[in-house]
Parts: structure tokens; sequence; C-alpha cells
């Protein structure tokens, strides 16, 4: 069936000049783009974004990097769209990721991993509505 996820590309991947590549990427696998925004995230909105992770032991790592420089934030709409943009951005780890996915391509370390993607429809729901407000989801 046709849902929304949550994507975002990461500090490294802006920092190193490669959100046209992967819009490009994400628009030609089909996704509708319903929601797009750069921004530049705080420590109190990384933790209730990653409220999950807070107190691992690779948090601190995941905060300063995800609060280091800005950020794009997008609502992907597609048929299966959590699975097919975890499939896109490929494993977590770089280093394991399929030739040809994102985390390959874009990807400098299991932090420094280029993408995000929500792993499941109650982490798309909430993580869609943390950053955008129904005004800002077209
Ligand atoms: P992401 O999909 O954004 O969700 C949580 C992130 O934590 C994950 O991608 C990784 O980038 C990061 N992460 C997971 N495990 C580790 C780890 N062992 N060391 C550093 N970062 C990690």
């Amino acid at each position: 069936s046709i849902e929304r996820t949550f994507a975002i590309i990461k500090p490294n991947a802006v920092q190193n000049g490669n959100i046209g590549e992967i819009i490009t990427a994400i628009e030609k696998d089909g996704f509708t783009i319903r929601g797009l925004r750069l921004t530049r995230l705080t420590p109190a909105i990384c933790q209730g974004f990653y409220a999950e992770h807070v107190g691992k032991g690779f948090y601190p790592e995941l905060e300063n990097f995800m609060t280091e420089s800005p950020v794009v934030l997008l609502c992907l709409e597609r048929e299966n769209a959590i699975a097919r943009w975890r499939e896109v951005m490929g494993a977590t780890d770089p280093a394991k990721a399929a030739e040809g996915t994102l985390r390959k391509k874009f990807g400098e370390s299991m932090g420094r991993n280029a993408t995000h993607g929500s792993d499941s429809p109650a982490s798309a729901a909430r993580e869609v509505a943390y950053f955008f407000n129904a005004f800002d989801l077209a």
C-alpha cells in the first residue's frame, strides 16, 4: 500500500555536497517528496528524535555528529515506502551496505552513514510528526 516514511540526509552527506544526488536517487526510485526542510538539529531535538538510543554507548557520538551541521529532513511517499527506502539506503554500516546503495556510495562509517530511514510504520508516523506539521506536508 501507499505509505509515508521519514528520511534524513545527515550532516556528512550535506557537507560533502551530496544533497542533490541523494534527492535524485529518491525521485528516480519513484518516491514522491511530501515534506522537505533544511535545518540544524539541537541536542534537545536530537534527544527527542533518537529517544530509544539516548543512554546507549554510541549516543554521545551520534548526537555530536547529528548536531554538527545542517541536515535535510524529508517525508517520502511511495508503495511500500518504509521497506523500499531502507533498501535504497542499504545496511546501517556502509562497509556492509550493498553495491549501489546510498550508504555504500556516501557513507563513511557506522555513525557518518549519510542517511536515516524509519524502521517501522509506528516509527515513520512518529518521526514524520516530530519534524513536520500538517501544513508542511504537501
Ligand atoms: P540511524 O538509522 O540514523 O539510527 C541510529 C543511528 O545510530 C544509526 O543510523 C547509526 O548511524 C548510529 N549508530 C548505530 N550504531 C552505532 C554505533 N555502534 N556507533 C556509532 N553510531 C551508531
